[in-house]
């Protein structure tokens, strides 16, 4: 009989999100975790990403027939199984040697839709190529217009069915833990859709005394959202409004949704989180177009929270990452699904089993 005290014990099953963050770390080089983990300046704003989700309390409604859950929500015309979306985020193969292929296959298995990022370490068309959900691509337009409208014009011909245009970013905040790592791009891993360009391999950042980055135009105004909405036929969703004014603005413009977002905290240390600058965008928007937040989402109630307090769906970032640091495509879908399962059990156990069941009522208050 083997000696219970001397049989190693098998590694718990990773069961939640904070078990794959902690997973990843073990597992990625330090450069790596310091770039995904990583935020702005002090961090304050990432520990508020998460606080103020923790601080809001559910208010159950008991004897409700929850047999039967529906999570599906209409976007831009097309059904979502789920109303989780994976976040733009650069890079990949700094993750996972399959990079974003791999999250793309993870995101089909989990049907959820990949919004791609610019800074893929993979073309948009190698993304689409084995995408089996929705594509999105994100964009940074970039100082060449020409450029940006032969991308625009590349994503149209792959198939993607939206762009999202991140609006946070005129320059980079003070990533001081990616500086302190000396953090740069490994052999292996580009900007490839960048490739031919003359920026393509550069630094990200600006060189040490400048802010500017050579990648981002900080020069964009509204009369850039108007030229961007007259090269394409795609719908185009505004990322990183926290201002419900700007919301306003953007819908006047005629973007298709608004992704209330600060960047994962990694721009303008201490804006609020998203959870709570939410509210009042989506009063603005008043249903004019979808709302979509993220930023912290680390749990099914974190979802159920966000449609509470108006969003029509949710994005993820790190959480993806964490599981592609430890499973490649498999720990994508095994993260979604676990926030996919919570979700369910949150909707089930707050009563209220379809997605027009959720609003406000579902905040103690
Ligand atoms: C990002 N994010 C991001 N956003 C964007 O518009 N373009 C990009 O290329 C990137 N790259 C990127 C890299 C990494 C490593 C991270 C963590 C984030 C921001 C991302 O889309 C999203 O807004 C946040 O990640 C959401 O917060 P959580 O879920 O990470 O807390």
């Amino acid at each position: 009989m083997e000696n219970p005290a001397t049989t190693p014990a098998t590694p718990a099953p990773l069961i939640d999100v904070p078990d794959f963050e902690r997973e990843a770390q073990t597992r990625l080089p330090h450069i790596s975790w310091e770039y995904i983990s990583g935020a702005a300046a002090d961090e304050i704003t990432l520990r508020w990403n998460r606080e103020s989700y923790d601080r809001l309390r559910l208010m159950p409604r008991a004897l409700v027939d929850v047999s039967r859950l529906d999570t599906r929500v209409t976007l831009l015309g097309r059904q979502h199984p789920l109303p989780i979306l994976l976040a733009p985020t650069a890079y990949q193969r700094l993750t996972h040697p399959e990079g974003d292929l791999a999250t793309a296959r993870g995101a089909g298995a989990a049907d959820v839709t990949m919004v791609a990022s610019i800074f893929a370490s993979n073309t948009i068309e190698e993304i689409a190529a084995v995408a089996t959900r929705p594509l999105w691509l994100q964009l940074y337009i970039q100082r060449d217009r020409d450029f940006t409208c032969e991308l625009v014009r590349r994503a149209e011909t792959a198939g993607c069915e939206a762009l999202v245009l991140t609006v946070d970013t005129p320059v980079l905040g003070p990533r001081n833990r990616e500086l302190r790592s000396r953090f740069a791009l490994p052999p292996g891993v580009d900007r490839a859709n960048l490739r031919g360009m003359p920026n393509a391999l550069g630094a990200h950042r600006s060189t040490e005394g400048a802010i500017f980055s050579a990648l981002l135009d900080p020069s964009l105004t509204w009369k850039d959202i108007a030229w961007l909405r007259s090269i394409t036929r795609l719908p185009v969703l505004l990322k990183g409004i926290l201002n419900p004014d700007d919301a306003v603005r953007a819908v006047e413009a005629g973007v298709a949704g608004i992704i209330v977002s600060n960047h994962g905290a990694r721009n303008l240390d201490t804006e609020p989180a998203t959870i709570d600058a939410l509210p009042a965008v989506a009063a603005k928007v008043a249903g004019r177009v979808p709302v979509l937040v993220d930023g912290g989402i680390r749990r099914g109630t974190d979802v159920l929270k966000a449609l509470a307090l108006g969003a029509t769906a949710v994005l993820i970032g790190r959480p993806y990452l964490y599981g592609l640091a430890v499973d490649g495509a498999a720990g994508v879908t095994r993260v979604v699904n676990i926030l996919r399962r919570e979700f369910e059990m949150a909707m089930a156990v707050s009563g209220r089993p379809t997605i027009a069941a959720i609003d406000s009522s579902v905040i103690w208050r």
